[in-house]
């Protein structure tokens, strides 16, 4: 039934398929019109936007990770990408859409954008399980949520997988713009070996970490640390045209007190 359904509506959408998230989404085509989306519009900045131009859920969290045996050596991973209220507060763990949660997703990804499959594989790897349950996870309760990638804003059916397509598709664009590794890397803050031994241990500073990634992003992010060691990356934005990030403060304080990154293998 969902697969016929996207073999139907492959013709439809190639054109989605192909345009660019930097985009304006809009109702009945895929083209951006600036009579519908106004540019320039900022998420949050606008209330009565229309909520196909800008996510109404506008406040973006971007949150990266450094897990142990999980991903490429000298790379973050993915944890996703999470659309709160522009208040700071965030939805409901269940999403914002149960008519649009899916309960199979890897196949349809791998059909339909095989490059993103393969970038999600190597960039998203669930670190304690399998992978499908983890990008379900992260669009049922995440990904529903950017009112942009509502099939009504680009007048598609529900439930044809696009929407969770185009959100996977959208999150690897940041990340991709992100690479805190090598940001890292570049200012000599490396991954060290992992030992307990506080006389050998190496340990970065919070404000050494920040300071080195606002050079290179323009933005700070919140440092989350299990046990003094360092575990995710999160940074904060609004978004402009729907895809343009526009970065704010981070809504949550640092877990970490002094850092200790680790070689994850
Ligand atoms: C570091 O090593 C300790 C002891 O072997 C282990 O328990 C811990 O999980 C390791 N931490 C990481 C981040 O690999
Ligand atoms: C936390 O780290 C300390 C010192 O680095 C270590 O002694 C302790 O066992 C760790 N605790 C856990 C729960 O990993
Ligand atoms: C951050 O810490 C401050 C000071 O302890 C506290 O008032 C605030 O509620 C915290 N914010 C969050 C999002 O936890």
């Amino acid at each position: 039934m969902f697969s016929k359904y996207l073999v139907a509506l492959v013709g439809v959408f190639g054109v989605c398929n192909a345009r660019s998230t930097a985009n304006l989404f809009k109702k009945d085509s895929c083209q951006p019109d600036p009579k519908l989306c106004p540019l320039g519009v900022v998420s949050c900045t606008a209330p009565n936007l229309d909520s196909c131009c800008a996510s109404s859920v506008g406040l973006h969290v971007m949150t990266m990770g450094w897990y142990s045996k999980t991903g490429p050596a000298d790379k973050f991973t993915i944890h996703g990408l999470w659309p709160d209220y522009c208040d700071g507060s965030w939805p409901p763990n269940t999403g914002c859409d149960d008519a649009r949660n899916y309960d199979k997703i890897a196949c349809t990804i791998k059909e339909q954008r095989p490059l993103l499959y393969n970038d999600m594989v190597r960039y998203w790897p669930s670190s304690s399980g399998d992978n499908e349950d983890f990008w379900l996870h992260e669009w049922n309760k995440h990904g529903t949520c950017v009112s942009t990638l509502n099939p009504k804003c680009f007048n598609a059916p529900a439930k044809n997988g696009v929407d969770a397509l185009e959100y996977f598709d959208m999150t690897m664009k940041y990340f991709k713009m992100w690479d805190i590794y090598s940001s890292l890397e570049k200012r000599c803050i490396v991954p060290t070996a992992n030992t307990t031994d506080p006389a050998t241990q190496v340990t970065y500073s919070v404000a050494q970490i920040k300071q080195a990634l606002r050079e290179d992003f323009g933005a700070e992010p919140a440092l989350f640390c299990n046990n003094g060691t360092l575990n995710e990356v999160s940074f904060y934005f609004f978004t402009k045209d729907n895809f343009e990030p526009v970065f704010t403060f981070p809504r949550a304080n640092d877990t970490c007190k002094t850092v200790a990154y680790i070689n994850k293998y």
